[in-house]
């Protein structure tokens, strides 16, 4: 049961007390996996699945959240998967997913889906290896990877990551468009890529943009129209298209979920237009990451020390920016909630604190906003004991999260049906000293 006046992330109160996730005890979770501990909610992924049912295909960016278990998960919702390294290639195979599509066309007509994506602006020797040897279709976001990819897989067909030029993300450093980005082929080198993937005899049957992550749709939308120029330039080769990821999620109060049926009514639009020029049918995809597994996740953290430093009040906890790094990172806001060791603890009187970490580094609080500046939430009075949850955790989470300070990574638990399942032990000791010598 969450004592909250509304659900995470949505608008009106933050959550307060929390003793339960998808109707697992907290308590219980943390009694029996250890803290800090990633909790998913496996329902939530699959309503989240389900939200985009609308687009042909929905691929998983994969970097938000990689565990084995949820990658099956999102199979079983017949969700495809984007690779942007052997590792996540590595790990899309073991999840399942077949290397490349089955030839022919689909019964609605559309041309055959790709289940694993290879996204990137380079290929390391590794994954042209991989990508060649099994068949991986790629998405070439620089021009130099065409004939390096024409080199080991004669004739292949290839997907054009475009910048068109503008971008957008929640910081600037989840912007992937523009002249500030590395990322994507630039939009006005389309003439010349096109004659090079002509002379390294690869056809370009598809066409991608991503413009950055956490961007609003309002940005978003603007590349349906710079998407639509471009694949008027490469022409009937293409049969499909992705409008790439980005989707926005509602982390603090007061933040709603996007209109997505606006969203999709637009890019099915220029889907219906280019068809009506090319004369064929075209696969219309999405990529997001966030959006799928971000409302998912939490991280259970135990209070290890309470105190004050001059003015201000600060719960240590036993999770870092080892553990969860979005907050050092660019500043991110996510909420928290309080599991009380004390069960008849109530929310009645709340404090403002700051939350930080066990690391050696000033920079290990959770609580901080852009640019590094310490803030406070208001959070029940709590105690050395009580678990402190942090949620919407479960993008760019367990992934991003590190042995630094030589911490373990932490276990994620699938909570199922209320059934807690145990997906990824905790690191041990001997795990933080594997393949190293004296
Ligand atoms: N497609 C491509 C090519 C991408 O590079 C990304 C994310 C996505 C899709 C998925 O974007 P999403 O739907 O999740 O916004 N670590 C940052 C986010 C980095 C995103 C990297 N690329 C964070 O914690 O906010």
């Amino acid at each position: 049961m969450t004592t909250t006046a509304s659900p995470p992330g949505q608008p009106g109160l933050q959550p307060v007390i929390r003793t339960s996730i998808a109707g697992a005890s907290v308590a219980d979770l943390a009694r029996t996996h250890g803290t800090p501990l990633y909790v998913y909610d496996a329902e939530m992924i699959r309503r989240r699945c389900r939200d985009l049912a609308a687009w042909d295909t929905v691929r998983f960016a994969q970097k938000a959240c990689s565990n084995l278990a949820v990658l099956a998960l999102m199979r079983g919702e017949g969700v495809m998967v984007d690779a942007v390294s052997t590792g996540e290639i590595h790990r899309a195979l073991a999840a399942g997913y077949a290397p490349h599509a089955a030839p022919g066309v689909g019964g609605d007509g559309l041309p055959p889906v790709h289940p694993i994506v290879y996204t990137a602006d380079i290929f390391d020797r590794e994954s042209l290896d991989a990508v060649a040897k099994l068949g991986i279709h790629v998405n070439c976001g620089s021009a130099d990877m065409i004939e390096q990819l024409a080199e080991r897989v004669p004739g292949a067909g290839i997907t054009l990551r475009v910048n068109p030029g503008f971008g957008h993300g929640h910081s600037q450093k989840t912007n992937t468009g523009g002249e500030g980005s590395k990322h994507g082929i630039w939009h006005e080198e389309i003439p010349d890529v096109l004659r090079r993937a002509e002379w390294a005899g690869l056809a370009v049957t598809g066409l991608h943009m991503h413009i950055g992550s956490g961007a609003d749709l309002a940005h978003l939308a603007e590349v349906a129209g710079a998407l639509e120029r471009v694949a008027l330039e490469i022409g009937r080769s293409l049969t499909t298209i992705s409008a790439g990821g980005g989707l926005p999620v509602p982390y603090k109060p007061g933040e709603v979920h996007a209109d997505l049926s606006g969203y999709f009514t637009l890019w099915d639009a220029v889907r219906k237009r280019l068809e009506e020029r090319f004369g064929h049918r075209l696969r219309l995809e999405i990529e997001p990451g966030r959006y799928l597994t971000a409302e998912s996740g939490f991280v259970i953290t135990e209070v290890r020390a309470v105190k004050k430093q001059g003015g201000r009040k600060y719960l240590l906890v036993d999770a870092g920016f080892n553990t969860l790094a979005r907050p050092v990172l660019y500043g991110s806001y996510h909420p928290m909630s309080l599991c009380p060791a004390d069960p008849r603890a109530t929310a009645a009187a709340t404090e403002d604190v700051a939350v930080g970490g066990p690391l050696c580094e000033s920079g290990d609080i959770f609580t901080q906003t852009d640019g590094g500046f310490v803030a406070t939430r208001a959070l029940p009075t709590a105690a050395v004991g009580d678990l402190l949850v942090i949620e919407i955790a479960g993008a760019y989470g367990f992934v991003m999260a590190s042995n630094y300070n030589s911490k373990p990574l932490p276990a994620e638990v699938l909570v199922d049906g209320g059934v807690a399942r145990l997906v990824r032990r905790r690191q041990t000791p001997e795990d933080l000293v594997r393949g190293e010598t004296v």
